[in-house]
């Protein structure tokens, strides 16, 4: 018969508890608070508890024995050591296996929770991963769960995380951060073109709701960063289609027109296929227009309510320009020839669009009317002024902005020309 020493080492007693009550998490926690290299003793006294724990070892890779009996007293053991003759209790001798054995063998590994560490964000994540955590370890034969966008040249920006976090902290709730109890002293005509400039408003915010969206479905989740900036700044499209809608019903009235050119434009967007031209097109071009036309309402609109909220969703656009910037900064730098493929882009989305009327007439006049503040020659003549002078500044963001992504001047001069007259 062979002797094992085995009192000395780390033991649990289960007591009555089986494994199918729960008692594999006391084995496996006294498992994890093992010295290196050392063994555990088990005892327990439920019916049938060897065999459950013979079960649970086999599957999580740990080898298991059964000391035949412990030494007795006064043949080199220590204290708890019984006698061969007493009735023993079973006990159990388990080996801790490895990271590698038993059931997580040929699981996975996924990259790090933490961006900032070795191997953090890789450059391809692959289906198997499926919707793990990144850094979990996948254990083999999980589903694959295949997303279209699931390489980092293709999607990611640097700055992901720090948009994400500054969107976070950067939240306003519709209810505590307007003041909806206002009197609206500006005349009718004024405020049916805050109407139509809101309707349009929530038309082009529902593309730029629907654009990130139907991407965010195709990203892997492994770019969490991307993914999570992505998601918040659907939110954001969300609060400003609620309180451009909210705003148009406070003065009374129903939205008011939306024109085929302004769809036309709009629907060219939500078919670019592309994550990083659709980006480019959208946020670089669409929103960064978008960014100078709320600030001109924030600063031409006839009520504070109007300018407040124009001041509000405009410090979000500037976000999801930066997003998008960050992305193709990041993007051109692994490939320069997608520069060509982002001015391709414009023209086509031109020359589609060449038919159509493009920002309609109805927004244009509304805004000559919103700068005007009356119907008087004067008013409207400074109205349309303060317009043309909006038109510039939107030219000369874009333009600044394609120089930032590394096209030259000439070309920048003419890409910024050619962007849809609808402004989205
Ligand atoms: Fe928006
Ligand atoms: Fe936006």
């Amino acid at each position: 018969m062979t002797r094992v020493e085995t009192s000395s080492l780390p033991t649990i007693d289960i007591e009555a508890l089986g494994f199918d009550a729960g008692a594999h998490l006391l084995v496996r926690h006294a498992l994890a608070a093992l010295p290196e290299g050392e063994s555990l003793r088990v005892t327990g006294r439920a019916p049938g508890w060897q065999a459950q724990l013979a079960d649970w070892c086999r599957v999580q890779g740990h080898t298991l024995s059964w000391p035949s009996l412990p030494l007795p007293l006064g043949e080199g053991g220590g204290e708890g050591t019984q006698a061969v003759d007493e009735a023993p209790t079973p006990i159990a001798l388990i080996a801790p296996g490895t990271a590698e054995s038993g059931r997580w063998r040929d699981a996975a590994h996924t990259g790090h929770a933490d961006l900032r560490a070795e191997g953090g964000v890789l450059p391809h994540a692959p289906a198997h991963w499926g919707l793990a955590a990144r850094g979990a370890r996948v254990e083999a034969g999980s589903p694959d769960i295949a997303f279209r966008l699931d390489r980092k040249e293709e999607l990611w920006a640097e700055n992901a995380a720090e948009l994400y976090a500054q969107a976070v902290g950067a939240q306003w709730d519709p209810e505590a951060a307007l003041d909806w109890d206002v009197t609206f002293t500006h005349p009718p005509e004024v405020e049916a073109a805050i109407r139509q400039v809101m309707t349009y408003m929530v038309e082009n915010e529902n593309a730029a709701l629907l654009v990130p969206a139907r991407f965010l479905g195709q990203i892997h989740p492994h770019y969490r960063e991307l993914q999570a900036a992505l998601a918040i700044q659907v939110a954001d499209e969300a609060r400003h289609i609620e309180v451009f809608t909210r705003r148009i019903r406070l003065g009374g009235g129903e939205p008011a027109l939306s024109t085929a050119g302004g769809q036309a434009s709009l629907k060219s967007l939500l078919d670019e296929p592309d994550f990083s031209v659709a980006g480019f097109l959208l946020s670089v071009l669409g929103e960064g227009t978008f960014v100078n036309l709320l600030q001109f309402l924030a600063a031409h609109a006839p009520d504070p309510l109007t300018r407040q909220i124009a001041k509000l969703a405009a410090r979000d656009e500037a976000r999801h320009v930066a997003l998008g910037m960050s992305h193709l900064l990041y993007r051109l730098q692994q490939d320069p020839a997608l520069r060509g493929r982002l001015a391709r882009a414009v023209e086509a989305r031109h020359d589609s669009l060449a038919g159509t009327a493009g920002l309609n007439e109805e927004v244009f006049d509304a805004l000559v009317l919103i700068g005007a503040g009356e119907l008087t020659p004067q008013a409207v003549a400074s109205g349309f002024a303060k317009v043309q002078q909006l038109m510039r500044e939107m030219a000369d963001g874009r333009f600044t902005r394609l120089l930032r992504l590394g096209f030259d001047r000439t070309e920048a001069e003419r890409l910024s020309a050619l962007h849809t007259r609808n402004f989205m």
